[in-house]
């Protein structure tokens, strides 16, 4: 069973035919109309989406599929005490395929281990956001023809940022790509990006205190909103939330060929006038995610029987316990899976949310 929970899930081969079939799907909208008859997606949404639910609502039914699920876990049985394997198991008997957004960390893993039907994870806490990457990748190859050679300059949240960290897992596999990492410092790249990601693969990157002074250097700029939904004192939130504000001034310093993305919504970070911006990508990304969807959808439904596609996230017990409170590995009955790093000696890791071990 192919399924899709980490951006590495996908080979550089699986993604560019992923986004050969996007492209095509822009270019041929009638050919796919009727592609998935027949064929159910089930969206459980534990946690609020406005772009990545609808727009796979919209994927599936333009594909010519149906759709069903839930936009509010108290709606489902979940607010019983229902759990996420569990659910999947009722879901399996409902739909052939499901994309499920989390609170929790590591809940879309946990259901990969009980599903008949290949699972999308469609966010998961602060760990990761697949889809969106895929979004980002599209949108990149669209507006700069090509995923090589690209310094991306990352801005705001990446502490918690979920798009930024499956970003940059995703980007360290193209050539020469760079990064530029602009936060406060309460909220840097955790640690486990910068050893285990960037250095295991040599990716090169530098921090950076201000947007003015790296604007010029950037081929993307990818800016993240301060997400008060994860912060548990909120006056760190009001003393970090308007750190990196975009506007048309600072947008007079960046190259003439770049593009700013940002996965949406936006709150402040960047200012209502560099819409009009011809770089401003951000709702043309927006699109691109239904036509990534799409093609994700269509590409799973083919690959789940194929025994050459692998899925494997490893791990074993070790004795070991995930420091998470948020982790899927504390809140609910699953097996603890760590690995150890394979860049920090000594270092074990839960599989679930990449939490170092204690
Ligand atoms: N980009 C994104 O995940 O948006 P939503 O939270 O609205 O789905």
């Amino acid at each position: 069973m192919k399924h899709l929970i980490d951006p590495t899930d996908l080979t550089v081969n699986e993604i560019a035919e992923i986004i050969a079939v996007a492209e095509d799907i822009i270019a041929n909208r009638d050919k796919y109309s009727e592609v998935c008859r027949g064929k159910k997606l089930a969206t459980l949404f534990y946690e609020p989406s406005t772009r990545t639910r609808l727009s796979f609502t919209a994927a599936m039914m333009e594909l010519g599929g149906n759709v069903l699920g839930f936009a509010d876990a108290k709606s489902s049985s979940v607010s019983k005490g229902e759990t996420v394997q569990d659910t999947v198991r009722v879901i399996n008997c409902f739909a052939d395929i499901i994309a499920m957004r989390h609170k929790v960390e590591g809940a879309p893993l946990a259901a990969t281990e009980v599903s008949r039907t290949p699972i999308i994870n469609a966010g998961d806490g602060s760990h990761s956001h697949p889809t969106q990457t895929m979004t980002d990748l599209l949108t990149i190859k669209r507006e700069l023809g090509t995923l090589n050679n690209l310094t991306i300059g990352l801005v705001g949240d990446l502490k918690y940022g979920r798009t930024v960290h499956s970003l940059i897992k995703a980007m360290t596999r193209y050539e020469n790509t760079k990064f530029v990492l602009i936060s406060p410092p309460e909220l840097a790249l955790p640690d486990y990006i910068k050893r285990d990601v960037c250095d295991r693969y040599g990716v090169e990157y530098r921090e950076s205190n201000d947007i003015e002074s790296v604007i010029g250097d950037v081929d993307i700029l990818y800016m993240t909103r301060v997400q008060q939904e994860r912060f548990t004192d909120l006056e760190e939130y009001e003393r970090v939330k308007d750190c990196f504000i975009l506007d048309a001034q600072k947008m007079r310093g960046a190259k003439e060929r770049m593009a700013v993305l940002h996965p949406l919504p936006r709150v402040n970070e960047i200012a209502i006038e560099v819409d009009a911006d011809p770089r401003a990508a951000y709702f043309r990304q927006v699109e691109n995610g239904k036509f990534v969807r799409m093609a994700l959808i269509l590409k799973l439904l083919e690959w789940q029987n194929d025994e050459e596609r692998t899925f494997d996230h490893g791990g074993k017990a070790m004795g070991c316990k995930c420091p998470n409170p948020l982790c899927i590995s504390n809140l609910e009955p699953v097996r603890p899976r760590f690995e150890a790093s394979e860049i920090e000696p000594g270092v074990v890791r839960c599989v679930y949310c990449e939490s170092k071990a204690e």
